[in-house]
């Protein structure tokens, strides 16, 4: 028994956010965004827009690709860091929308890594045999946790929304998933605040993402490099083999040293960090579906999803799609 992307689909709310736009804010320029991270655009949700709106606009999306009704799903994992509440899950607030009842759902959190996660999960459910269609979804509205005069953070992140349905078959679909974390790093990025430290005195500066971006940079460069070796190892494949590099979009330097780890052109290594900023756990499934949606990413091409995030968390999922 095999799991299989059979549709994916996304979506970014409206309002676009340029650099230019930035510089009215915060002291920065759009010559510096776009040399450090290739950054020139992000998209940011309205403020009654909520995750699980950018989250149902997705699922519908990815439900249509995949030919499915809502009433085929047996399986939601939203995969977010911004949550529409402390609970419900926002996975059970999408399961209301959708009209589904008595389905498992649940959300799960493991930042920038947490479509990634949440494939490795929902591929685990189908093959036991338990599961049959699971709509596997990152949705974030990340600009809520930006401290708008924080010029090392506000420019790295924008919104959005990407899904996959994930059906059982006999066909190898999802090859292996490798997720990994160490909760050593928690102080290089973090947002301070929670619920069990004191949800009514949150102090608004703890309510912020805070990041030591430098730090950040040089682990997520050395782990993206070897979760590469791990994910050809564990499949006895060579770097050849690989069709695509679907990565977290965080940052195009980052994305170009894992490119140049699989000897990979870059014009196989689907790149959206430019338009879409770094929109955590959304960031993977928007990638993947803009490459599908142009015709890059065709049927039975090999691709390989990596991530890195907060945590630390980090992971890849090798798929034939
Ligand atoms: N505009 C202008 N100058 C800036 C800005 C800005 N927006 N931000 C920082 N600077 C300045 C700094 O103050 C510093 O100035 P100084 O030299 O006078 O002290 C200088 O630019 C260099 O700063 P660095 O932080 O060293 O710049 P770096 O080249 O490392 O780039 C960046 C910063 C883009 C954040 C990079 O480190 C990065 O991408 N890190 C990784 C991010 C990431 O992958 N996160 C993981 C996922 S996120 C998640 O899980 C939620």
């Amino acid at each position: 028994m095999y799991s299989r992307i059979t549709g994916t689909g996304s979506y970014l709310p409206e309002k676009i956010l340029t650099n230019k736009d930035l510089e009215a804010i915060v002291d920065t320029s759009d010559e510096w965004i776009r040399e450090r991270t290739g950054i020139r655009e992000r998209h940011v949700a309205a403020p009654t827009e909520t995750t699980c709106d950018l989250a149902e606009q997705a699922a519908r999306c990815a439900l249509d690709a995949a030919g499915k009704h809502p009433d085929d799903v047996d399986l939601i994992i939203i995969a977010t860091t911004t949550p529409d509440k402390v609970f419900p899950s926002t996975a059970c607030l999408l399961q209301a929308r959708l009209g589904i009842r008595g389905c498992t759902a649940f959300d799960l959190q493991a930042v920038c890594t947490g479509f990634v996660y949440a494939v490795g999960v929902a591929d685990k459910f189908i093959k036991s045999g338990t599961h049959k269609c699971a709509l596997v979804i990152g949705a974030e509205t990340i600009s809520r946790l930006l401290d708008w005069t924080d010029r090392t953070t506000c420019v790295l992140f924008g919104d959005g929304a990407g899904a996959v349905v994930l059906e059982a078959g006999d066909e190898p679909g999802i090859l292996s998933t490798h997720l990994h974390a160490d909760g050593q790093y928690e102080k290089l990025l973090h947002v301070p605040a929670g619920i069990s430290t004191g949800f009514a005195e949150i102090q608004a500066e703890s309510a912020f993402i805070q990041m030591k971006g430098n730090e950040v940079f040089r682990v997520a460069v050395n782990t993206l490099g070897r979760i590469v070796d791990e994910t050809l190892a564990a499949n006895d494949m060579q770097k050849e083999d690989i069709d695509w590099l679907v990565p977290h979009q965080a940052n195009v330097r980052i994305i170009q040293a894992t490119a140049k780890k699989l000897k990979m052109d870059m014009d196989h290594v689907v790149v959206t960090v430019a338009e879409h900023g770094n929109t955590s756990a959304a960031s993977v499934p928007l990638a993947l579906d803009t490459a599908v949606r142009r015709g890059d990413i065709k049927p039975g091409e090999t691709v390989m999803m990596e991530a890195f995030g907060g945590g630390f968390t980090w992971g890849s999922v090798l798929a034939v799609m």
